[in-house]
């Protein structure tokens, strides 16, 4: 089965790089992608690929090479779907906030949505791809809506999970380390549907480096690979709070563990929390899974890696407040960065919005500046978190669009996100702005402790 014609559902952080890959690599496959957010397909749209909707490097040159050859944004989705062979589905599952799982359990309606849709309107065979993270088992629910809702056409459900990071999405995309693909393998119709995506990523992607699996196999690896990469995160973290009582530092502890090979050296950075889409819901996913089969001690053992995570959040701000003599009623904290990371302006569950929530209970006036996170964005982040009026939250928190605005008056700066740019500041003039005793905390261990302890900062970083 040779495939002519994608459609993507959901065009955000997921469907937006991934079929911009996909349609740059095979220009004999129409790629659409399309959402029912207007504003979103307006902007992928925008005559000038620098106003596309996500920033990640190295996407727009991408987009500007497909776009309108045969990469197409649309919020018509009962067309795209009609016309496609193959459909992925790419839209967000957040965690549930109501009822049964609530805190927990991957909120599905999405999902849901797009099944009945996909159902109601395809009058050819589909193949379904699963390309946003879901709780192991999805697949069939998918499966059960469509054969039961459809108009007797033929579905094939496969799980393709999305293993790329968001500020190197393009690398990981055109570079991964492996393409996971899950399919019904018992059955000639299941396998052919594998073939046909197999052969879609074979376009630039080396066959040895495809793998192929049952569904189940591969929903629960892309839960079980977030998991670990999290918990690698956790583990560092739990450390670096010991290197600060003990006087050893974080970066030589997990320079020395990351040299034993059987370790390695990657995602041992310590920080003030890991944050992004990913990691928290999955494992919240997972730990609800293992609570639904009766296993609490699988559950157990990785909900600590949340209740790590969330401390580290926590001890960070409640340092802050310690060492501003116990109080920061009425005081200035400026925040670096915004984002869950450098190079992305994704701000979903960044360490940065528990950080100002929790000093914003204490009074604290709040002033923001990053690079890539727009004002209302910051400010929808606080008022999701529900702590106080929307009204309140524009009263005491400022953002603005330059790193030294952000920093004048300040009675302390806390590095909130590892942004390049932070380096290379004039920190001899932030620290000449600032109120004395000048306070910076480091939540990212990207600034060099002795030459700002030269300029006169009483400097602290995690885990030193
Ligand atoms: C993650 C997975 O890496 C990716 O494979 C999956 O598809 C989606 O979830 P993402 O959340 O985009 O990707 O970014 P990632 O680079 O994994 O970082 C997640 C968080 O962990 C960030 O807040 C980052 O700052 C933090 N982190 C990462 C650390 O604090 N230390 C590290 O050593 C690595
Ligand atoms: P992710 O990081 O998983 O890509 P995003 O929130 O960035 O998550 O993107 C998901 C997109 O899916 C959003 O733009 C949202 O508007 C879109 N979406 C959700 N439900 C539907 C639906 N039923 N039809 C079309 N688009 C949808």
């Amino acid at each position: 089965m040779k495939i002519k014609n994608i459609c993507c559902i959901g065009a955000g952080y997921v469907g937006g790089p991934t079929m911009a890959v996909i349609a740059q690599k095979c220009p004999e496959i129409n790629v659409t992608v399309v959402d029912i957010n207007e504003n979103r397909i307006a902007a992928w749209n925008d005559q000038d690929v620098e106003n596309i909707p996500i920033y990640e490097p190295g996407l727009s040159k991408i987009v500007e090479e497909a776009k309108d050859r045969n990469l197409f944004f649309s919020t018509d989705v009962d067309a795209a779907i009609d016309k496609a062979d193959m459909i992925f589905i790419s839209v967000n599952t957040p965690t549930k906030t109501y009822g049964i799982g609530k805190g927990m359990a991957a909120d599905l309606k999405y999902i849901e949505l797009c099944a009945r849709q996909i159902a109601r309107v395809s009058t050819t065979d589909k193949i379904v791809v699963e390309k946003s993270t879901l709780p192991v088992r999805t697949a069939e629910a998918l499966k059960n809506i469509l054969d039961n809702t459809g108009n007797g056409v033929n579905f094939q459900i496969l799980s393709n999970p999305e293993f790329l990071a968001e500020g190197t999405a393009v690398d990981d995309l055109l570079n991964p380390d492996r393409v996971l693909i899950g399919g019904d393998i018992d059955t000639d119709k299941g396998r052919d549907a594998v073939q046909a995506l197999v052969d879609v990523y074979s376009h630039w992607v080396e066959r040895d480096n495809i793998l192929t699996t049952n569904v189940w196999s591969s929903e629960l690896s892309k839960l079980t690979a977030n998991a670990f990469l999290a918990q690698r995160v956790s583990s560092i973290n739990a450390m670096s709070e010991l290197c600060e009582k003990t006087g050893a530092d974080v970066n030589e502890v997990a320079k020395a563990v990351g040299m034993d090979s059987r370790i390695g050296s990657k995602f041992l950075k310590s920080s003030v929390g890991f944050g992004g889409s990913c990691f928290q819901k999955d494992i919240l996913n997972l730990v609800y899974i293992a609570k639904s089969f009766g296993l609490n001690e699988v559950a157990d053992y990785w909900e600590q890696v949340i209740i790590m995570n969330d401390h580290q959040k926590r001890r960070f701000a409640s340092n802050i407040v310690k060492t501003l003599f116990n109080t920061v009623s009425g005081k200035k904290i400026a925040l670096l960065g915004w984002a869950f990371k450098k190079d992305t302006n994704d701000t979903r569950e960044s360490a940065a919005i528990y950080v100002a929530d929790y000093l914003l209970n204490e009074q604290a006036e709040i002033v923001v500046y990053d690079p890539k996170v727009k004002k209302e964005q910051v400010y929808a982040d606080l008022d999701y978190l529900n702590s106080r009026s929307e009204k309140e939250n524009r009263q005491r928190v400022s953002v603005v669009n330059d790193p030294y605005t952000c920093t004048k008056d300040s009675h302390a700066v806390a590095v909130m996100t590892e942004w390049d740019e932070f380096k290379e500041l004039d920190w001899k003039k932030i620290y000449n702005e600032m109120l004395k005793p000048a306070f910076l905390f480091d939540g990212r261990r990207l600034l060099e402790r002795d030459t700002k302890e030269e300029i006169g900062f009483e400097f602290y970083a995690i885990g030193s």
